[in-house]
């Protein structure tokens, strides 16, 4: 058997792989291209953010899954791999805490100044009297998708102090009642909460969620995103933030990453920008690559692939 990876992933989830007994090619620099040339004889495909588009099934007759060291599936045609009956998996729990520790992390960085304070002071301004800090404990966060993400997220802003309401149309009032979360449709979420939390997954419905229209409709001071690019119109959070009318803005992931050099936000002083670290700490790697590696040793050894 062989399985192809196409992206960086910790030795642990290799070594998964090769004590499994296949035959494990790393091509870290292919692009979709370059998996379709190679692919012919691929069993297993072991990716992060190479793009598997149907053209790819279309040249596999041997694959039988594609497992995504991460969470978000949306880089992979999955009704394709359907429709040439492949497995799609991924890793869904192992970097939820690194993303929500940066979540909360930006939301202090953003409200507190941090950066904008670090830069005037190493440029030799004591900028003490000019800067007023904000305080998270005692706002309200709304959480925009209340799934693993949003929950580990809004736990946190709980304990520290903040009221936690959502907007997700796929929860139950029973779980958010459990959760002690209320939950808002999106337009009285955006007139209600200080600091706007984006934590859903990129499908065709969250798509442009928060366009123009919800960014005008915020009454908030602060927003943060770290989940998917293309949810937020990114023009218009640049718009709001440069104008003052939003306070700040903390984000980690763009609708085209690497973002271009004169992406809106890349201007805005009060917009902290980050290169979409979320999932990027030592133990998160590791869990996303033993995960995603043991997907594919039970899809080729004929076992049972589970995505919960
Ligand atoms: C994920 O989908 O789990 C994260 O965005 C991780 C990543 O792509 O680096």
């Amino acid at each position: 058997m062989k399985v192809l990876v196409t992206d960086p992933i910790s030795d642990a989830g290799l070594a998964r792989l090769r004590d499994a007994g296949y035959e494990v090619v790393t091509d870290y620099d292919v692009d979709t291209e370059g998996v379709i040339e190679q692919i012919e004889d691929v069993n297993g495909l072991l990716v992060r953010g190479t793009e598997i588009t149907r053209e790819v099934f279309e040249a596999a007759p041997n694959l039988q899954i594609v497992s995504r060291a991460g969470i978000g599936v949306d880089n992979i045609d999955i009704p394709a791999a359907t429709d040439h009956g492949v497995i799609v998996a991924n890793a869904p729990r192992g970097n939820v805490r690194a993303a929500a520790e940066l979540t909360i992390g930006l939301a202090f960085t953003v409200a507190s100044q941090v950066p904008q304070a670090h830069q005037r002071l190493i440029e030799g301004e004591w900028a003490k009297d000019d800067i007023t800090r904000s305080e998270l404990g005692g706002m309200t966060v709304g959480i925009v998708g209340l799934g693993r993400l949003g929950q580990e997220v809004g736990w946190r802003f709980d304990n520290l102090g903040l009221d936690v309401v959502a907007y997700d149309p796929y929860l139950g009032e029973d779980r958010a009642d459990q959760m002690d979360v209320e939950l808002l449709e999106l337009d009285e979420l955006l007139e209600t909460v200080d600091l706007l939390s984006v934590q859903a997954r990129l499908t065709e419905e969250t798509r442009g969620l928060i366009g123009e229209a919800e960014i005008e409709r915020f009454e908030g001071d602060f927003v943060i995103h770290t989940s998917r690019g293309g949810i937020i119109d990114e023009p218009a959070l640049a718009e709001a933030v440069e104008s003052g009318r939003i306070k700040g803005a903390g984000v980690d992931v763009y609708s085209e990453e690497p973002p271009a050099d004169d992406h809106p936000f890349m201007d805005v002083e009060n917009i902290i920008t980050t290169p979409h670290l979320g999932a990027k700490t030592r133990n998160a790697q590791v869990n996303v690559a033993v995960t995603a590696a043991d997907q594919v040793v039970n899809a080729l050894n004929g076992e049972l692939v589970k995505n919960a």
